[in-house]
């Protein structure tokens, strides 16, 4: 090995802290089955929304032919219920034959052949959530292989009809089953959702050597309240969620719903803002051959996915909860610049919160503001008051790019 390659191979051994599979730098993005389209296999009389390879095919199609994948929504999850009930004769899992008839490599291939990757679910106790085939401990090694053998390219692993035990030795054990078949695959772990989601319980330092990314909390479910009762855990947690990501493993709060029935276009522009501030993976559960276009705007909205996929990877924080129902949540970004969210709890009008950048603790003269939902700009001195108007349950969403004094001495 050339010594300069030497060099980089040991610096890269001592900084990797996280899954040495060297996937997730930022945090996925894609879109995943089950939130909108759950546990329907009723392919007869709903055809168009059953759990099949068309089902799949149909969403590769609309990433690959809408604009989506260039933004980096690449990956193509399937969830529960797409296996048989039965192991084949050699002890692998297959899937449902009637529903997908070509098999699950075909569907990879189809995905890969877009410049698109596969997903699929697997469970670590003796049923997946829904009641199909699971992996448990002596499955593991067997199944890792049956899904590198197809070409996947991620795994969520559930934790249903599993004990902590099991857990505890399960989760490491797949993420070393994957690792052996050198195909590199991303892995997503419930494993701290079914343990509370907090410490002592959960230890989010062997979770960033093991996973990729992980679910803490419950699921989500197509409503406001819901989005609200994840951001409110996510948040009241942050001092001990926020040191846990960064590149190559991610908080998971769960699917994006945007595009759905449960959220205004307010509503709407909140959780793509606060999916952003948190670094978490954008994984849409929505019916991409349908979605109106002001859905579809949030959803590509180029700062917002910027902000999100910020090479640096730090999680951003809630830094302040004010008794009007104003919180403003802050990002750091790479190249000295950031990210504020000024979210509304209010339900009567929109508000017209003042502060300045100074009260928001930036102290270092004149800042380049643009607006990310208005695509509106203007320079802002850390002294001066300004006015944000924020929708009820909405945001007003910044990047604040480096100030103006380390901007010149950066190019001096
Ligand atoms: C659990 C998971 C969900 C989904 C379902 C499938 O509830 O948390 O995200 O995968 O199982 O049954």
């Amino acid at each position: 090995m050339p010594s300069a390659l030497l060099v980089l191979a040991s610096v890269l051994t001592v900084t990797t802290v996280a899954l040495d599979n060297g996937l997730m730098r930022t945090p996925p993005m894609g879109w995943l089955a089950w939130e909108r389209f759950r546990c329907d296999i009723d392919c007869e009389q709903d055809p168009k929304n059953c759990i099949s390879e068309k089902l799949f095919i149909d969403m590769a199609d609309r990433l690959s032919e809408d604009g989506w994948r260039e933004l980096g929504y690449v990956y193509v999850n399937i969830d529960d219920c797409w296996s048989s009930m039965e192991r084949d004769k050699q002890g692998r899992l297959q899937p449902d034959p009637k529903r997908f008839p070509g098999g699950i490599q075909k569907l990879a291939r189809y995905m890969h052949d877009r410049g698109l990757k596969l997903g699929i679910y697997g469970d670590m106790g003796t049923h997946t959530c829904g009641g199909y085939p699971g992996t448990p401990l002596d499955k593991i090694k067997i199944d890792a292989q049956t899904f590198a053998d197809w070409e996947v390219d991620m795994l969520k692993f559930d934790g249903c009809y599993s004990n902590s035990i099991e857990q505890a030795q399960g989760y490491p054990l797949m993420s070393k089953a994957l690792n052996a078949t050198g195909r590199p695959i991303g892995y997503s772990c419930s494993w701290p959702a079914y343990q509370g989601g907090l410490p002592p319980k959960v230890n989010y330092t062997q979770l960033g050597e093991i996973c990729n990314l992980w679910r803490n909390y419950g699921d989500i479910q197509d409503s406001w309240d819901s989005v609200m009762s994840i951001v409110d855990w996510f948040f009241e947690n942050q001092d001990v969620l926020t040191p846990a990501a960064g590149p190559g493993r991610w908080n998971d709060p769960d699917m994006l719903i945007i595009g759905n029935f449960g959220l205004s276009m307010d509503q709407s522009r909140s959780q793509m803002a606060l999916w952003a501030i948190m670094a978490a993976p954008l994984f849409m559960s929505n019916d991409l051959r349908t979605i109106n276009s002001g859905a579809r705007n949030i959803l590509q909205n180029k700062m917002a996915i910027g902000i999100n996929q910020d090479p640096m990877g730090i999680q951003g924080r809630r830094i302040l909860k004010e008794k009007s129902g104003i919180e403003v949540f802050w990002r750091p970004l790479s190249k000295n610049a950031s990210a504020l969210v000024f979210f509304s709890r209010r339900n009567d009008m929109p508000y017209r919160y003042q502060t300045s950048l100074r009260k928001l603790s930036y102290t270092t003269g004149s800042y380049k503001i643009f607006d990310v939902f208005t695509d509106k700009s203007m320079v802002l001195k850390d002294s001066t008051d300004f006015v944000v108007s924020v929708n009820p349950t909405g945001v007003v969403m910044w990047y604040v790019s480096a100030p103006k004094n380390d901007t010149d001495m950066e190019l001096t």
